[in-house]
């Protein structure tokens, strides 16, 4: 609850893995003036580093874990049922590695975001960075786009670009964009909290009118 007593917008964290983009989301959500609040996080592994960052922010954890199902379906209402348990105003996909079914993916329209290392529509997928520098590419970035039924498919909301180096390898690139990450996720995540952005048709609506390419993080570098 924030100052005003209007309860702030919930706030359901989804990750796989290291979960530093969760921190991002965690530190930012300290922040006085933040119209949201992280009401839980759910994992596919029970050995994700993401609950142990959760836990030390106190903030609720679960894990509905893949391997012990026999289909996507089944998966995906288990990790329904959790999430309905938290009725959050939004789930945030912060390196959650399953693909979703179309059925939970409709379920959830316009309440879902996802961030992806590419400047989408590039390099939807998987190794997107060894990608970009095998193309040649001499820039590089991130996209933060809502949750439609096509993977990696749906209208994005804003970008951030990193240069690309002459001698950068997978790993020194990634490096650079997922600072770029921490600082694209936390902006994002507030406009939706604060009503900002929303999911029309096929495109985003930035403050009621049509967003007609993404935002644009400024370039720092
Ligand atoms: C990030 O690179 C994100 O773009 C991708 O998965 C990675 C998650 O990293 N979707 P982390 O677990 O937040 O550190």
């Amino acid at each position: 609850m924030k100052a005003d007593q209007t309860p702030a917008p919930k706030i359901l964290v989804l990750a796989s893995g290291s979960g530093t983009n969760l921190q991002a989301l965690i530190d930012a959500s300290r922040e006085r003036d933040f119209p949201g609040e992280i009401v839980a996080v759910g994992c596919n592994k029970p050995k994700a580093f993401a609950l142990e960052r959760a836990a030390q922010a106190n903030i609720e954890t679960f894990v509905v874990d893949h391997t012990k199902y026999d289909s996507r379906e089944a998966f995906d209402g288990a990790l329904m049922a959790e999430i309905r348990r938290h009725n959050p105003d939004l789930i945030v996909l912060a390196g959650f590695m399953r693909i979703l079914t179309t059925d939970f993916v409709r379920a959830l329209r316009g309440q879902m975001l996802n961030i992806h290392p590419s400047l989408l529509p590039k390099y939807t997928g998987l190794n997107t960075h060894q990608r970009a520098l095998e193309a040649g590419d001499d820039t590089h970035g991130v996209s933060v786009h809502f949750v439609t039924e096509e993977l990696d498919g749906g209208p994005v909301i804003a970008q951030a670009e990193v240069k690309v180096l002459e001698d950068d390898t997978p790993e020194s690139l990634a490096a650079r964009v997922q600072e770029k990450e921490h600082l694209l996720y936390p902006i994002v995540v507030r406009w939706f909290c604060e009503g900002r952005v929303q999911l029309g048709s096929d495109y985003v609506l930035f403050d009621g009118e049509l967003l007609k390419s993404p935002m644009r993080l400024p370039d720092s570098e």
